[in-house]
């Protein structure tokens, strides 16, 4: 009994012990993991919001290759943002705040940076007039997919 009661004593010593050296590895550990999350976020490579992909139409996707021709590099797969550009799928591009119009003159005259932090949209003149409307097609049957501007 008195011997038991020595053990119990000796493990609540040896854990007060311990408890320093266990709080400075949560704190170490939980700077690595922002540390981790940050470098994921600044690759740029995933993401940024999450897309749903509904079955597109015949014009979908034709907009959908000539949008991960040209456009997927900054504006990422899915049009869900990228490393050189922000997703088009978000309320900030419904029908509403960017009509049709606001992409063909993105696309005719590239766009200065005033919603966020990428830079300057380059234009992009290579794409046609026909692939240019397919795209605005893409990008609205995505917006629609993910309750994003009907209108
Ligand atoms: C080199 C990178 C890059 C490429 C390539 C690119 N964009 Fe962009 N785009 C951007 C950036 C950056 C912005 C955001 C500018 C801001 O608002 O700060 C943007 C903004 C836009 C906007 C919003 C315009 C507005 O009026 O605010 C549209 C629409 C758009 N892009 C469509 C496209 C389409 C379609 C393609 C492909 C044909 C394309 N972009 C290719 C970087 C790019």
């Amino acid at each position: 009994m008195n011997k038991k009661t020595a053990e119990t004593k000796s493990v609540a010593e040896r854990l007060k012990g311990h408890l320093p050296a266990l709080a400075v590895l949560a704190v170490v550990g939980g700077g690595a993991w922002v540390m981790i999350n940050e470098s994921m976020n600044q690759s740029g490579s995933a993401a940024m919001v999450d897309v749903k992909v509904p079955a597109l139409s015949t014009f979908g996707q034709k907009g959908e290759k000539a949008f991960g021709d040209n456009c997927a590099a900054c504006h990422g797969e899915n049009a869900a943002g990228g490393s050189g550009g922000p997703p088009l799928v978000h309320k900030i591009y419904t029908p509403g705040h960017h009509a049709d119009g606001a992409f063909n003159l993105a696309l005719k005259r590239g766009v200065r940076q005033h919603h966020w932090r990428f830079g300057n949209m380059p234009p992009q003149p290579q794409v046609s007039a026909g692939d240019t409307r397919a795209i605005i097609g893409y990008v609205r049957e995505l917006q629609r997919a993910n309750g994003i501007g009907s209108r």
